[in-house]
């Protein structure tokens, strides 16, 4: 059969890549492969497909014999279907200031999941479990939200990574204040490709109950799981869900995304070529006079202050968001198709605005 015609047109410049967000990556072509792998003929929508079926033994595979995934739309839906999944209507979930549930999800916790958000102010992004201690109190107090769960990010958003130790102690510190563990995966790839240890090692192994497994930055077109870990620590995954809008008729081609990254080593590809770009890009950096690298880059984003006019003038050539405007502070993020050659311009063009 000859391929079929299009009207659409090439809209966009593929070769241009700017620093502002792993977002802006399109799909890795083995993933796109995997989509038009699985089109074609009928499935049995809402997740009794062919897909979905096999995406459970990967996951398996990854993160122990108990472990199941949900398949979801995106990241945000994760978490809420996640966090709803381990909260009574009195529940709250203690987590980072910095979290991305608090900062960058619309209140979508909030609004739609009905979740309290107790924060923490954190140097790096990172819990400790003294920290979690701040907000880890009152469960008897019916003036206030029971902290239920701890949810952090690994990677952080801040671009610090957890180590397998660091995670086991705040699991450890939860559980023993009868708290559960949510970790949002949105980056948990970059998190394995910095550590170099499967995933496991730092999520079932450490004592998490679930996760928000990301794929969209990690190359996917669309799509994440929530991944439960501790049947135990859950209830009506199912339906929640649907009732928060992320349940995908046509689930088997989420499904076949995920098993294109996960089952065999397509995401650790993508996240060690992505976390490297970043050591570049901060190697290069840190070489300008008068850039500040501001956290550890463990993962794929650099944060750095810069003088305002500078990063005005930058932002003019490439593409990258201020973090907060009023300190001066940007980050630059790094994605699976970020070149060698992207970091040394991009480096090079930094230099030339420092030095005007
Ligand atoms: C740490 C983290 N969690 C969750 C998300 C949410 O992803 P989405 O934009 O797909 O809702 C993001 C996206 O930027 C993120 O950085």
């Amino acid at each position: 059969m000859n391929p079929p015609r299009t009207d659409a047109r090439r809209r966009h410049d593929p070769d241009a890549r700017g620093f502002a967000s792993d977002n802006y990556a399109g799909v890795h072509p083995e993933v796109l492969a995997a989509l038009a792998l699985a089109n074609g003929g009928h499935q049995v929508a809402y997740g009794e497909d062919a897909y979905t079926e096999n995406l459970q033994q990967v996951i398996r595979s990854h993160f122990g014999p108990t472990a199941e995934a949900f398949p979801v739309f995106n990241g945000t839906g994760a978490n809420v279907v996640a966090l709803q999944a381990v909260t009574d209507r009195w529940g709250a979930v203690i987590c980072a200031e910095s979290a991305h549930i608090n900062v960058d999800e619309g209140g979508a916790p909030e609004r739609v999941g009905g979740i309290k958000l107790l924060t923490v102010a954190t140097p790096d992004g990172k819990l400790t479990p003294e920290l979690i201690d701040r907000q880890a109190y009152g469960w008897e107090d019916e003036h206030r939200a029971m902290p239920q769960v701890v949810s952090i990010a690994q990677a952080t958003e801040l671009g610090t990574v957890y180590t397998p130790d660091e995670m086991r102690a705040l699991c450890e510190h939860a559980h023993a204040h009868g708290m559960k563990v949510h970790v949002d995966g949105s980056r948990l790839a970059n998190a394995a490709a910095t550590l170099d240890v499967p995933m496991r090692t730092f999520t079932n192994a450490a004592g998490v109950d679930l996760l928000s497994l990301g794929a969209t930055k990690n190359g996917a077109l669309f799509g994440e799981a929530v991944v439960v870990l501790n049947q135990d620590a859950v209830s009506h995954m199912r339906h929640l869900r649907k009732l928060s809008m992320q349940l995908a008729s046509k689930m088997r081609f989420v499904s076949v995304q995920l098993e294109a990254l996960l089952a065999r080593d397509l995401w650790l590809r993508n996240a060690r070529h992505a976390n490297e770009m970043a050591q570049r890009l901060a190697e290069g950096v840190r070489a300008v006079h008068g850039v500040e690298i501001l956290h550890p880059v463990q993962a794929n984003a650099v944060f750095a202050r810069l003088p305002h006019a500078v990063t005005e003038r930058l932002q003019k050539r490439f593409r990258f968001y201020f973090w907060d405007e009023t300190a001066g502070d940007v980050r630059w993020m790094c994605a699976f198709d970020t070149t060698e050659d992207d970091v040394d311009t991009f480096v090079a063009a930094l230099k030339e605005e420092m030095a005007r």
